[in-house]
């Protein structure tokens, strides 16, 4: 079968191989279908959907509810990429027995093919519980920003000795709880490299260099979506925003002088049913 789904499988082999695993955000079905179709490994359904969609200040606000919802225009969309789901705040800290029914229903109601979810040795009953029910889960580890209240800002973390060992310890934790994957958020680029090199399965990095064993941003960085400020690390390969402002203003420009819409946009009528009009 030619370019067959994207598994956990492929995930642990590209990192045998050295191949750097590429994974990028999206929360709608036509930009699940491009990034799909630009053969990206995995496509994570992040809960930055409450910052970059749904206008929020942050992704603390972010439902159950809300992430179904996207993740199934998603996974309507892919046909190769592994579709991850983000299980936003709350979802998973009440009990065990709720974050395994909440990470369930990203498979079983949004067809998704895992879960990510935020946290070190707290959550690791959670992790277990969730592995053991056959889910597979992708750590995140760093800057983890359902927590942005308690780290006090978007920050870089893992700077001190007692932080970087904490980070380092919580990464082979949840190794051996069985995540297939780890994502790390704004780690200084040789406690990212350390991580890498100790863990077994893949890091993927945001803002933690170029060692890990794949990379992943949010799409709407890479494209340029917003003007103004965007952090260090979300290189822009498109200039979107400014062309998105030259097409509106373009358009609102020739509605107004009337050269939009041509005769070529418009629909003709038989000038014998238009008389019987008149
Ligand atoms: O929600 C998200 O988009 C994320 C990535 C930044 C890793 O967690």
């Amino acid at each position: 079968m030619s370019n067959p789904r994207v598994t956990t499988a492929y995930f642990r082999q590209a990192k045998q191989e050295g191949r750097p695993l590429t994974m990028l955000t999206a929360y709608d079905f036509p930009t699940a279908r491009l990034v799909d179709a630009a053969g990206i490994d995995a496509i994570l359904v992040g809960d930055s959907l409450g910052n970059v969609v749904l206008g929020y200040e942050s992704t603390i606000p972010v439902t159950m509810e809300d992430m179904l919802h996207h993740v199934k225009a998603v996974t309507r969309a892919v046909k190769r990429a592994m579709v991850i789901a983000d299980m936003p705040f709350l979802s998973y800290h009440i009990s065990v027995e709720e974050s395994v029914r909440n990470a369930g229903r990203m498979l079983q109601e949004g067809l998704a093919q895992a879960v990510k979810l935020e946290g070190g040795r707290e959550v690791l009953p959670q992790v277990k519980a969730i592995v053991n029910a056959g889910i597979p889960v992708m750590g995140h580890l760093g800057l983890t920003p359902q927590s942005i209240h308690q780290l006090g800002g978007y920050k870089v973390q893992g700077k001190d000795e007692a932080a970087a060992r904490k980070l380092l310890d919580d990464a082979l934790a949840l190794e051996q709880a069985g995540v297939f994957s780890i994502v790390l958020e704004c780690v200084p680029t040789p406690l990212a490299t350390l991580v890498t090199q100790k863990l077994g399965v893949p890091t993927i990095g945001i803002g933690a260099g170029p060692h890990c064993d794949g990379q992943v941003l949010v799409t709407h960085d890479l494209l340029g979506l917003y003007g103004g400020f965007s952090p260090k690390f979300a290189k822009r390969y498109a200039q979107l925003h400014e062309n998105i402002m030259a097409a509106l203003t373009a358009y609102r420009e020739e509605v107004q002088s009337r050269a939009f819409p041509g005769p070529e946009h418009g629909f003709g009528l038989d000038e014998t049913v238009l008389e019987k009009l008149y």
